[in-house]
């Protein structure tokens, strides 16, 4: 069982893969309350990331996967410290792409970097779709915006 901890992530979740999947079932066994900041469309504009799903459909999978309590949208780098202390967070956990980038938080909570799953990102897939022809990478996106 794990401790009772609540947890604090952020990520964009675009594409939703498995490196993400991992990455949730990985910081589940830290804690029992996790608590996602989706990033919203502005911030990824802000961030140079154009998504290939809006905000309401990253969300609402993430919110779906088992073990995932809350999803809070993610506006802004300057969040993390009111977001921690509101929901009273013990651990905040990244991606080791993220390793030493949150180090300040350590002075509100734990801060923790996981390993990546090798071999996919949301960039790998994004490129593989935009190697395939221009005809059917068309209706693949019409298809995600029309759901
Ligand atoms: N992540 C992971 N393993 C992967 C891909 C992502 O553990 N193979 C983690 C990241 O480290 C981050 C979270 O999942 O903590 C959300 O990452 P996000 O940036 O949304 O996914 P990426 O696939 O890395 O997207 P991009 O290629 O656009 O950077």
């Amino acid at each position: 069982m794990p401790a009772h901890k609540n947890i604090l992530t952020y990520g964009t979740f675009d594409l939703f893969h498995i490196g993400h999947l991992r990455l949730i079932q990985r910081i589940l066994k830290l804690g029992d309350k996790l608590i996602v900041g989706v990033s919203t469309d502005e911030f990824n504009a802000v961030k140079g990331k154009k998504c290939t799903m809006p905000f309401e459909h990253r969300a609402d999978i993430v919110g779906s996967i088992k073990g995932v309590d809350l999803v809070i949208p993610e506006q802004s780098w300057e969040q993390k410290i009111k977001d921690i202390k509101k929901f009273n967070v013990d651990i905040f956990v990244m991606g080791d792409d993220w390793k030493g980038k949150f180090d300040y938080l350590k002075e509100y909570c734990d801060v923790i970097y996981l390993p990546r799953t090798e071999g996919i990102s949301t960039t790998k897939i994004k490129k593989t779709l935009s190697s395939i022809s221009p005809d059917l990478k068309q209706s693949l996106n019409s298809v995600i915006h029309q759901m």
